[in-house]
């Protein structure tokens, strides 16, 4: 950040000067005004949902949401998509530099490395109901992973916060899987060094000791881009409710376990399972019409499930990129015709030319595509938000290691108070 020679001024009713507020500049992105020193003019900001409010600086990711623009690094998400991989995109979001290839390969070395889990927590899934869902499970799991690694908690150490990140990204596709096998009632399977990151998830996932199981190449290829697609987002709700937890100085995977539940929300990453369900409620391509119509009815909750998004007004150009490896995957599953893909593609079409969504610049979003592509892989619907938390890990952790290792202060946002004026408390009998 760098302070601009320009500054913003208030005026406020009760205060005889205006009030002059510095102005920062990022590299890229609108400046922004500081309004910290309010509070002892006796002032507050008010931006409920946190639309026009920047609470932290970051060298991460950038998003131009007028644009369809996402940079990671500097790298836009089209090239890391056709050019990267998912663990190259981790490390450089780690690490701020895209690896050398030695620097690659000991960091896919680590990774692998760290893919097991302690054999105590297959004790931990049990206590489990077999139809919980995988998010409550993986809400549980990944905060009691703080118990089993009392050796690196200390956030003030760059070591430990390293290992724990790498402890993260490696475990979360073994608790995925787990999460999985377990409403299966089958045996958990243990990672495969020999595999890649994508192609060991699903491994894990679909394997079972009974034979053998190698993973589609190009299948793992596409799991490997729908993780890669979901790294990072800048502070969206659940990375800032990352950062949030993690600025009192909470251990990583508490707060990693307080993104997850964040994410949940059907409003988030909870989204690409509503698709589907969207998808099947509406049934048939004859009643989009009618759906679109409820969507568009402001007397009706009905959301048109994968559109909109509060900073792309614009397509969201992962959303892009999802579509084209949805056409990938459902080609090399011969499945190119199906139902569901042809009932997506025309309710697209429909809203992206229908007024009230032109007007409101809603377009599809990263969860539009990825449940259908998804499904098409095998993987059941209640799992899809648990793949989304999977690749999202680096993100939550370099976002939480980039707070961490700089300066900042326990989040504490203040309130414009409606309640009762100070009053006496009423005896019962008065009441
Ligand atoms: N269907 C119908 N109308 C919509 C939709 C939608 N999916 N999304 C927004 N709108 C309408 C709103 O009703 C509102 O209309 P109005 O101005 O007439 O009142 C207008 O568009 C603006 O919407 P807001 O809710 O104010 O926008 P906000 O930025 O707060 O919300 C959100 C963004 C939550 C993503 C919203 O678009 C939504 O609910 N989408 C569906 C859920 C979804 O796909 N979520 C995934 C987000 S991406 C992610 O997490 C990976």
């Amino acid at each position: 950040m760098t302070d601009t020679n320009k500054t913003a001024s208030l005026t406020v009713p009760g205060i005889a000067e205006p009030i002059e507020l510095a102005m920062h500049s990022g590299t890229l992105g609108p400046d922004v005004i500081d309004v910290s020193k309010l509070v002892g003019k006796g002032l507050f900001t008010y931006d409920p949902g946190f639309v026009s409010t920047a609470a932290c600086d970051s060298d991460l990711t950038y998003i131009d949401g007028d644009n369809g623009v996402l940079l990671h690094g500097g790298y836009p998400i089209e090239q890391l998509a056709e050019h990267s991989n998912y663990l190259e995109l981790c490390y450089l979001l780690l690490n701020g530099e895209l690896p050398t290839k030695q620097q690659a390969e000991e960091f896919e070395t680590t990774i692998t490395n760290h893919t097991m889990v302690h054999e105590q927590l297959a004790q931990f899934f049990r206590g489990f109901r077999r139809d919980a869902h995988p998010m409550a499970i993986m809400c549980g799991v990944v905060g009691a992973l703080s118990a089993f690694y009392h050796d690196s908690l200390d956030i003030d150490e760059e070591h430990h916060r390293s290992v724990t990140a790498h402890r993260l990204i490696a475990k979360m596709p073994t608790l995925a899987a787990m999460s999985y096998k377990y409403s299966q009632g089958q045996p958990f399977m243990y990672p495969r060094n020999d595999l890649g990151y994508a192609a060991n998830f699903l491994y894990m996932m679909f394997g079972t000791p009974c034979e053998n199981y190698e993973p589609n190449p190009i299948i793992a290829k596409a799991m490997d881009r729908i993780f890669l697609l979901h790294a990072d987002h800048e502070q969206n709700a659940s990375t800032s409710t990352v950062r949030l937890a993690g600025s009192t100085g909470a251990n990583p995977f508490a707060c990693v376990a307080a993104g997850i539940a964040a994410l949940w929300g059907p409003s988030h990453g909870g989204a690409n399972e509503a698709v589907l369900n969207m998808l099947a409620e509406i049934g048939d391509e004859s009643r989009i019409d009618e759906y679109v119509a409820k969507a568009k009815d402001k007397d009706d909750p009905f959301r048109l499930m994968g559109f909109g998004h509060r900073v792309y007004k614009n397509y969201d150009p992962r959303a892009k990129v999802m579509q084209q490896t949805c056409h990938e995957v459902l080609s090399e599953l011969g499945v190119e015709d199906s139902p569901t893909l042809k009932m997506a593609q025309r309710l697209e079409q429909i809203a992206l030319e229908d007024p009230y969504f032109v007007e409101r610049k809603l377009y599809p979003n990263v969860d539009f595509y990825s449940g259908i592509i998804l499904k098409a892989i095998g993987i059941p619907e209640e799992l899809f938000t648990v793949i989304f938390a999977t690749g999202r890990t680096p993100g939550w952790i370099a976002q939480w290691n980039e707070m961490i290792s700089g300066s900042y202060k326990i989040g504490r946002p203040r309130q414009l108070y409606r309640g009762p004026a100070k009053r006496d408390y009423t005896p019962m009998a008065k009441r």
